[in-house]
């Protein structure tokens, strides 16, 4: 493992399911709860805000009963200590990798603790509800919504995680299902450049036959067993 010297990361819910968030496709998961195309679409958001906007405030409040699991503080200890180039790409919209340690992530999905205004398109951090209509902290139009990329839109930062992929030997992938995409083609993407390419899951992913690897278990245990081997520890 030591001799990679550019990795690409990309987690799931799997990573903070320990944590005590539940995951989207498993039994009793988010999408089992709640339709996607009322709480996810914007489509869903034009037809009842209310709706959307409480879903995503009890998410939020839900942040302040869970605290990061090993597997958040394993990827933290790599960035600090990998002498190489390291980029952590989460769908999650949770903070747990950056209470984790984790300086440095890209949320391809946004985040729980992020606000964008629909007016003039600013992102804000936010910590409290969005239900009862705050103003922009930019624009004062009481125009906001949670920043979180729904079906039918563009993840953040595509361009800079191809680029990655382009040129990362090494892709691994944590705690997703592999159903969603753009992210559920990064490892074809990457492997097409090259990389080598390790799935740590708790179960096989739909995209599972296109990694060089599986490695079957909780997130809590097989991530710092496998941050302890790029470290050569
Ligand atoms: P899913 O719920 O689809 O998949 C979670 C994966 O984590 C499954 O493969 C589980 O087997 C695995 N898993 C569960 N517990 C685990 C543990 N303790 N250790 C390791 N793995 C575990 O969640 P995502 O793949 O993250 O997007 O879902 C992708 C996207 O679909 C989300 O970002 C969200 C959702 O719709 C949007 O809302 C845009």
């Amino acid at each position: 493992m030591a001799e990679f010297k550019r990795i690409v990361i990309l987690t799931g819910a799997g990573i903070s399911a320990e944590s005590g968030i539940d995951t989207f496709r498993s039994a009793g998961g988010l999408w089992e709860q709640h339709r996607v195309e009322d709480v996810a679409t914007p489509e869903g958001f034009a037809r009842n805000p209310n709706l959307v906007l409480n879903f995503y405030d009890m998410r939020r409040a839900a942040l302040g009963n869970v605290a990061p699991n090993p597997a958040h503080e394993a990827l933290a200890r790599l960035e600090r200590e990998f002498s190489g180039e390291l980029l952590l790409v989460t769908q999650n919209v949770d903070d747990l990798h950056e209470r984790g340690g984790s300086a440095r992530v890209l949320h391809m999905h946004g985040e729980l603790k992020s606000a964008l205004c629909t007016s003039c398109e600013t992102r804000s951090p936010w910590l409290t509800t969005m239900i009862e209509r705050p103003p922009c902290p930019v624009c004062r139009a009481p125009t906001l919504r949670p920043d979180v990329v729904w079906f039918g839109e563009m993840p953040y930062q595509m361009g800079r995680i191809y680029h990655a992929l382009e040129t990362c030997e090494l892709f691994v992938s944590i705690g997703t299902s592999g159903a969603v995409y753009p992210a559920a083609g990064f490892v074809q993407e990457a492997r097409a450049n090259g990389a080598q390419c390790l799935e740590l899951n708790l179960e096989r992913s739909e995209g599972s036959r296109f990694f060089h690897e599986s490695r079957l278990g909780p997130a809590s245990v097989l991530v710092p067993e496998w941050v302890e081997d790029v470290l050569g520890c």
